[in-house]
């Protein structure tokens, strides 16, 4: 489903990705983990159009996707998160799922200003469909909130649900987990693997928990300074020498 093939990129004198590859396969769990500054989001920049590679290709579904802008790729069914939580704080939590499904809503805003049947009513499934979408992410409590009030833990489930509106095929998610406690944690864990098994969804998740790292993914591949240092099951990642050492090293440079 997504082929990364020899991809680098550089920022100044500092090469951020050195010849990366991997393919991540329709209804797989794919985790990228690394120290900081390894390079993780940096492929999640390139994969959505937003950073263009030195060198390499990203294919997805037979698209070269660096022929593509960011909007075409999302159109093409690519949806991500962000590190720093990124939900439109003054919108309640509806708008922001119903944000999520623009790319999919055939009335234009000037058709829309009509106010035609045939617009309203597409207008009204769409906000059944983001209810469904809050309520299986357990959000239906907050549907009217301004998301920007909302808990983290809660914002970064909006931001999953949000990312889902778009009935993507690739979700990428960039340390989904971040700030949350080890219960939001186990919650996130099964609703991951929920949405894998019910949608066959392509799932690439870049995490620093290793909980969840090891508890949901199906393969795990290990930056470290833009390279791979290792690809493969999570157990035999936890025990490699060379990750172990990877980790340990970043400690000690901290
Ligand atoms: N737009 C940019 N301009 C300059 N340098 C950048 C840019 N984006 C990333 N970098 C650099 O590239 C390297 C990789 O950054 P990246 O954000 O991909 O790391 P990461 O693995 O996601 O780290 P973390 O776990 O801390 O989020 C870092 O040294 C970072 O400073
Ligand atoms: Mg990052």
């Amino acid at each position: 489903m997504l082929g990364v093939d020899d991809l680098s990129i550089s920022f100044g004198g500092l090469n951020a990705l050195s010849g990366l590859s991997f393919e991540v396969a329709k209804g797989e769990i794919f985790a990228l983990i690394g120290p900081n500054g390894a390079g993780k989001s940096t492929v999640f920049n390139v994969i959505t159009g937003l950073y263009r590679p030195s060198r390499g290709r990203v294919t997805f579904r037979g698209d070269d996707l660096l022929a593509l802008a960011p909007h075409q790729i999302a159109r093409r069914g690519v949806a991500r998160t962000f590190q720093n939580t990124e939900v439109f704080r003054q919108l309640t939590a509806i708008d922001n799922v119903l944000i999520g499904r623009h790319i999919h809503l055939r009335a234009g805003v000037i058709r829309g200003a009509f106010g035609l049947p045939a617009v309203r009513r597409e207008e009204g499934r769409a906000r059944e469909s983001a209810h469904a979408l809050l309520a299986r992410f357990g959000l239906d409590d907050v549907a009217g909130i301004e998301a920007g009030s909302l808990p983290l833990g809660v914002q970064k489930r909006l931001e999953i649900a949000r990312a889902l509106a778009a009935e993507p095929r690739l979700l990428l998610l960039d340390e989904p987990a971040g700030g949350l406690n080890p219960t939001e944690t186990q919650t996130l864990m099964e609703v991951i693997r929920r949405l894998r098994d019910e949608s066959g969804l392509a799932i690439v998740v870049v995490e620093h928990d290793m909980e969840l790292v090891m508890g949901i993914s199906d393969r795990v591949a290990v930056l470290d300074h833009g390279r791979k240092i290792a690809e493969g099951r999570p157990r035999e990642i936890a025990t490699d020498p060379g990750v172990i050492e990877a980790y340990l090293g970043s400690e000690d440079e901290r």
